[in-house]
């Protein structure tokens, strides 16, 4: 049985993928999910995972080396992904100690971890054993972040840098799951700038299939780019949503009624707002034969569906949902 060590596994991505591995392997496999449970993080974002027979998490931060290290002593570990970070542009403005603690210290230390675990007496490691960072587009334009580690070591890894997802279990601080907790509550949808920055976006279930198809079909130590040849400007995307959110409402709603575009509220752009990302997936189209499969109306139709579903059921803590959203918009 193969077993995953999943870092940031009660986030949005992170349990996404969770979920989607156990639905295609079931009892195959066995993942272990290490979780802070930042303000980010939630347990119940992986109901109907706990309990399972081949899951078990631990909650711990990635930085913390001991309590990482105990986790390949007590595990024989042949996968790693790695999605625990902070993940919040606007919260990096404000305070970007702890980005760069968690995202490159702690990336660093499970780096560490794993090769001290997997590496071989020669200094080799064995091909099935792999580690993999779940990177960002973001991060292009920047420094590179741990490719130094797999060319310098010839550490058995890859990294795949992916645009913007949506989809269920996306924490409502980001736009779309914001646009429509907004939109139902009848409150303001704050849009930065003149809303013409530009984002691709994969719907999430798109995204952790692609990180399956690397794993199993990726050539080590490349750099796979994920993308839903899907560019939309902000005000396009909230105009989809809703949009998406009128048809999904039933008639006798009482919500419907407040959904309309007077609810836009352009507001001061945020610092540094890049213009535009865009990424080029034909890599791994050609190589993995990875492609987006979800058509963006639907991808948005099945996210505002979750969402109403589970509206009214406490996934995150609401007093920390309604500080931190408040605070960043
Ligand atoms: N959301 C997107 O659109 C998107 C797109 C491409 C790539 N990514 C990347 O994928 C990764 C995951 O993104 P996400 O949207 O799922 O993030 P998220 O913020 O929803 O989840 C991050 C998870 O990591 C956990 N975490 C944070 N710090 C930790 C620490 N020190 N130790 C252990 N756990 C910790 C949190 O509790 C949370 O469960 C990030 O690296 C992000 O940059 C995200």
């Amino acid at each position: 049985m193969r077993t995953y060590l999943v870092t940031g596994g009660a986030g949005f991505i992170g349990s996404n993928y969770i979920h989607y591995m156990f639905e295609k392997y079931g009892d195959e496999i066995f993942i272990i999910n290490v979780d802070k449970l930042t303000y980010a993080g939630s347990l119940a974002n992986l109901r109907g995972v706990e309990g399972c027979p081949n899951y078990r998490f631990y909650q711990a931060d990635i930085c913390d080396s001991a309590a990482i290290r105990t986790v390949f002593k007590e595990h024989r570990i042949d996968r790693v992904v790695h999605f625990a970070a902070e993940s919040h542009v606007d919260r990096s403005i404000k305070d970007p100690e702890v980005f760069v603690r968690t995202n490159v210290l702690g990336t660093l230390v499970l780096l560490n971890a794993a090769k001290e675990a997997w590496e071989q007496a020669d200094g080799t490691y064995r091909t099935d054993r792999k580690f993999l960072h779940v990177s960002t587009d973001e991060v292009y334009g920047s420094l590179g972040d741990a490719g130094f580690y797999m060319h310098t070591y010839g550490f058995p890894a890859n990294i795949t840098n992916c645009s913007n997802n949506y989809g269920p279990r996306q924490h409502p601080e980001k736009l779309i799951p914001m646009i429509i907790r907004n939109a139902l509550a009848g409150k303001q949808i704050p849009v930065y700038g003149d809303g013409r920055n530009i984002r691709d976006w994969l719907y999430v279930e798109d995204h952790v299939k692609g990180l399956d198809m690397v794993q199993e079909k990726g050539r080590l130590f490349e750099t796979y780019n994920i993308g839903g040849h899907n560019e939309k400007t902000n005000i396009e995307i909230v105009h989809i949503v809703l949009d998406a959110l009128r048809r999904c409402l039933p008639e006798n709603d009482r919500r419907r009624a407040g959904i309309c575009d007077d609810l836009i509220t352009f507001v001061e752009d945020r610092k540094g707002h890049d213009r535009r990302y865009a990424i080029a997936p034909d890599k791994i189209r050609e190589e993995v034969g990875w492609r987006p499969e979800t058509d963006f109306e639907e991808g948005i139709r099945k996210t505002v569906r979750w969402y109403l579903d589970f509206s009214t059921q406490n996934v995150y803590d609401n007093k920390r949902i309604c500080d931190s959203v408040d605070s960043c918009h």
